[in-house]
This record gives C-alpha cells, structure tokens and sequence, in this order.
C-alpha cells in the first residue's frame, strides 16, 4: 500500500491491458488528474475510488480517448491510446458511461440489437449472465428498474467484446441489494472473460471485495493505492485518503 508520495503501484503479474503513467489531463488545459499511475491486467479488476470532483470520470473518459491528455501516457491492450475513441473502442476499449447509455424509449431487444457488431459474443451467451434480462426484451427500456438498466449496460458493453471495460459508478442511483447483485457478476465476467475492469463506484467496502487493488483519487492524485486486500483490511486509510487525510506520517505497510 503506498501513500501520496510513495513508490509506484505494484505491478499486475501479468503485461498489462491498461496502463497509466503519469497521467495529467483535464479540461481548458487546467488539470482535474496530476501525475496518476494506474495499471490492470486481463482479468483484474480495479477499483478507482474517491469523493466527488476526485477525477475519476475525467480519468476513465482519458482512458478512452475522449479526452486531450497535457502529459503521461495511456496504454491499452499494448498500443498508444490516441484521440480516435471509435477506433479504441473497436480494439477492445469500452466505457459504460455513468449516464448507463441505454435508450429509453427503445425495448430492450432493440437496445441489445443496436450494441451488436460483427465480433460480438452470442447474445445468449451474454444473457448467461443476466438471466433476469430475459423476459424483459420486449419491455421498453424506461420501464426498467434501476438495476435492470444497468444490467441491460453491462449487457450491451459485453456485446462490444471489450478487453479492456471502464465503467463509471455502475451502481449509481441503486439500491445496497442491487449493488450486491451486479458487483459479483462483474467480478464473474472479469473472470470468464480475462477482461481488464476499471470500476469506478462509491460502494467502497463492495468494490473493494470484488477487486484485485484500487487507487483513491483525492483532488486529482492518487492519495492511496495498494492491492483490495489490503485496503479491505485498512479501511481507515481508505476513508482519510477519500477525505484528503492522509497525510505522509500515514504512509508506510499496513500493519496487519
Ligand atoms: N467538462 C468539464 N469542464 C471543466 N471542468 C470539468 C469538466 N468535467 C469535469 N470537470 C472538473 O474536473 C474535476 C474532476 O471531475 P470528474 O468528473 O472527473 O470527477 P469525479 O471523480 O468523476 O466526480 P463524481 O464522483 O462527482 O462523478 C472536477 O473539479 C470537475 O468540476
Ligand atoms: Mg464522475
């Protein structure tokens, strides 16, 4: 676990499918992220944490080239992630924006047919996953609960085959249960699939279950990062990070 001036994040195991060195990037050329270093291999998932106006959105929309970077680098499925956010998204790189991306007044049949590309999995196969989705396809999709919408969302990125999944607080708006649902099969589909996952989520004891590690963005830095494991155990210095309270004294090994 490293504090705000500590070393560099530990390394995934295996080569990287998203990599952030030294990332700087934000709007009007005014930064939002300073200096962030995040990394996530196929089939991890990683928890990118913190309060709101942290620069967690700002970082996921980098991620995916919707935005001009002033310094560092992105790496995704071992190219150079540039401007080009259709083409990114065709070699894998998939945003689930916090907006969920469905279409209301479309039936769910339809917004699965529209997510559809000529490298998608079976629909069935994604459906696997979310069986409840399967006798709502002919319902409109604004008469979906919350956390139908959502796993109509996921449902539609998977469609997309990613490598490479950036979803921004996938549990927005839900409530504690249904976040308990969809988080777990998340972690089920980072599995099967060998995908690379950056959540962003508020749930932080849930996120950090499902996790593999997990950076705490404070004011555009990464205030703490370590393995899920460890910050599962250390919840104080997830919360003094979240609230821009750990200061250096704090930093140093969890003492477990
Ligand atoms: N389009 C924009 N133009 C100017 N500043 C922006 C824009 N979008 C975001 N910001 C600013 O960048 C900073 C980081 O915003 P960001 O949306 O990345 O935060 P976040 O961590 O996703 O917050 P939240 O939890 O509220 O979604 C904030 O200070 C925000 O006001
Ligand atoms: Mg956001």
């Amino acid at each position: 676990m490293t504090g705000p001036a500590a070393a560099r994040p530990a390394r995934s195991r295996t080569a990287p499918a998203l990599s952030i060195e030294g990332l700087t990037v934000g709007y009007g050329g005014i930064p939002a992220v300073r200096d962030l270093h995040a990394q996530v291999g196929p089939g991890e998932i990683l928890a990118l944490l913190g309060p709101n106006g942290a620069g967690k959105t700002t970082t996921l929309l980098a991620s995916v080239g919707a935005l001009p970077i002033l310094s560092g680098t992105i790496t995704a499925l071992g190219e150079p992630v540039d401007r080009r956010v259709e083409r990114n998204a065709r070699r894998g790189v998939t945003l689930v924006p916090d907006s969920r991306g469905v279409f209301h007044r479309l039936p769910v049949e339809d917004n699965l047919r529209l997510a559809r590309r000529k490298n998608s999995p079976a629909l069935d196969d994604v459906l696997d996953y979310f069986p409840k989705l399967r006798p709502l396809r002919g319902r409109r999709c604004g008469t979906l609960s919350g956390g139908e919408q959502q796993m109509l969302a996921l449902a539609k990125a998977l469609l997309c085959a990613p490598k490479v999944l950036l979803i921004d607080e996938l549990s927005l708006g839900l409530s504690p249960l249904a976040v308990e649902e969809l988080l777990p099969r998340l972690r089920e589909i980072a599995d099967d699939q060998h995908m690379a996952v950056v959540l962003v989520e508020q749930h932080i004891g849930l996120a950090l279950s499902i996790a593999d590690s997990a950076v705490v963005l404070h004011h555009g830095r990464a205030a703490l990062t370590g393995s899920a494991a460890e910050l599962r155990e250390r919840r104080d210095r997830v919360e003094a990070a979240y609230f821009g309270n750990l200061g250096n004294a704090a930093e140093g090994p969890a003492e477990n």
